[in-house]
């Protein structure tokens, strides 16, 4: 069985370890008192190191380990995936682009044909993954007003579009958001490959649009028997309309040579915390299932990091350090390794991995963690059977 593993570019800025609150990677905040960019030349002028600079070195650090590609998270504060992947491939040989992106915000015939074009040029090493929105005050940065189940109605018909008009020419499609007239990309582009599909979003109306399009489900980590029921019955629902869908999670990890090591690390992270930050709220108004299920799992209230411990080797205080999802893995290598191989037993065909800073983490997840899962051929990870 072949499992990919992505590594996450963190587009959000990266932090210099886990006790540092300062995005103090690259230029991403040069007013940092530890930032080393953008640098001086000789001439005191600034010497053109960007931040697409430095997750150019994490791309290639996760290409040289074995990782197959990287997630491009896309938020209000972030880079522009669509953006930086095109340069980032030519930094990298084989490595493979995640985009996030909602599909509402893009006609779907012109990111269709962008997408074709992004193919052409980097030999097919784009893929998705398709974000319907978290509602509130954050959906309407981006000026959207739709509805929870309308924005995962756009998403359908978007994959509709976009797949249709890569079938060919003489596509027409009548939906509620977008009609289409004998449309259909240009027999050059329409021989490129469809970028596969990642689906991202924890709801019922979520799982209906996945089933119908993704290639695979993703999912943020959750209690292992509660991610087990999710991907069960996603499978179940793709089975359903005939077809097979895989299944990946997204994960953070705090792995050490030992698992003391491991856990020094994280109260170190905790330790640093404001006590205003420990007790922070469980976020902010989102409409999003999958939001939902991390605030769940958040701590309103922990004066140690050991409170935070909901099994063995996952902490579920990740979200106080750096934002995002709560639960994470950590311990010694072979616990990490172990932990992600409980996982596959359980119906992962892929992850998704992170670690804090990016660059270094990188070599040592791909150097220490990934090679006790199986053999390496061909630049992706084969899991013992
Ligand atoms: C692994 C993963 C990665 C995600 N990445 C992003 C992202 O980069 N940007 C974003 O706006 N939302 C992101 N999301 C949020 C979801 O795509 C989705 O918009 C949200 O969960 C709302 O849908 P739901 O109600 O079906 O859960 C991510 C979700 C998951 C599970």
């Amino acid at each position: 069985m072949t499992i990919d593993f992505y590594w996450r570019l963190p587009s959000h800025g990266c932090h210099g370890s886990l006790r540092d609150t300062a995005y103090d990677r690259g230029d991403w905040s040069p007013t940092g008192t530890r930032n080393i960019a953008p640098g001086l030349d000789r001439n005191g002028a600034d010497d053109g190191f960007r931040y697409v600079d430095h997750l150019g070195a994490i791309a290639k650090a996760a290409e040289s380990v074995g990782f197959i590609g990287g997630l491009i998270p896309s938020f209000p504060n972030t880079d522009d995936p669509w953006v930086i992947s095109p340069l980032l491939a030519r930094e990298t040989k084989a490595f493979r682009f995640m985009i996030a992106f909602q599909p509402g915000f893009l006609n779907p015939v012109h990111a269709a044909r962008m997408s074709a074009s992004l193919q052409r040029a980097t030999g097919g090493r784009t893929v998705f993954n398709i974000i319907t929105g978290g509602g509130g005050p954050s959906q309407l940065w981006w000026g959207d007003s739709f509805s929870h189940d309308d924005r995962y109605g756009r998403t359908t018909e978007f994959l509709d579009v976009f797949k249709g008009v890569w079938g060919g020419e003489g596509f027409s499609y009548d939906g509620r958001f977008y009609q289409v007239r004998d449309g259909g990309l240009s027999p050059l582009l329409a021989r490129e490959e469809i970028p596969e599909i990642w689906f991202s979003g924890s709801s019922d109306a979520a799982l209906q649009s996945a089933a119908k399009h993704a290639d695979y489900y993703l999912s943020w980590l959750e209690p292992f028997d509660q991610l087990t029921d999710k991907f069960a019955r996603v499978k179940e629902r793709t089975a359903a309309l005939g077809g097979e869908q895989k299944c990946a999670v997204r994960v953070d990890l705090v792995a050490r040579p030992t698992e003391e090591e491991a856990w020094a690390e994280v109260r170190a992270g905790f330790e640093s915390l404001s006590p205003e930050r420990r007790r922070q709220a469980r976020g902010g108004p989102t409409d999003s299932v999958g939001a939902a299920r991390q605030q769940a799992l958040k701590p309103s209230e922990a004066t140690r990091y050991d409170e935070l411990i909901v099994a063995p080797n996952l902490w579920g205080g990740f979200s106080l350090l750096r934002g995002g999802p709560a639960l994470g893995i950590v311990g010694s290598y072979e616990q990490c390794a172990a932990r992600l191989e409980e996982l596959i037993t359980r119906g992962t065909d892929a992850f998704i991995l992170a670690g804090t800073p990016h660059l270094e983490e990188a070599y040592r997840v791909g150097e220490e963690v990934l090679p006790l899962l199986g053999r390496r051929e061909s630049g992706v990870l084969q899991a013992a059977e």
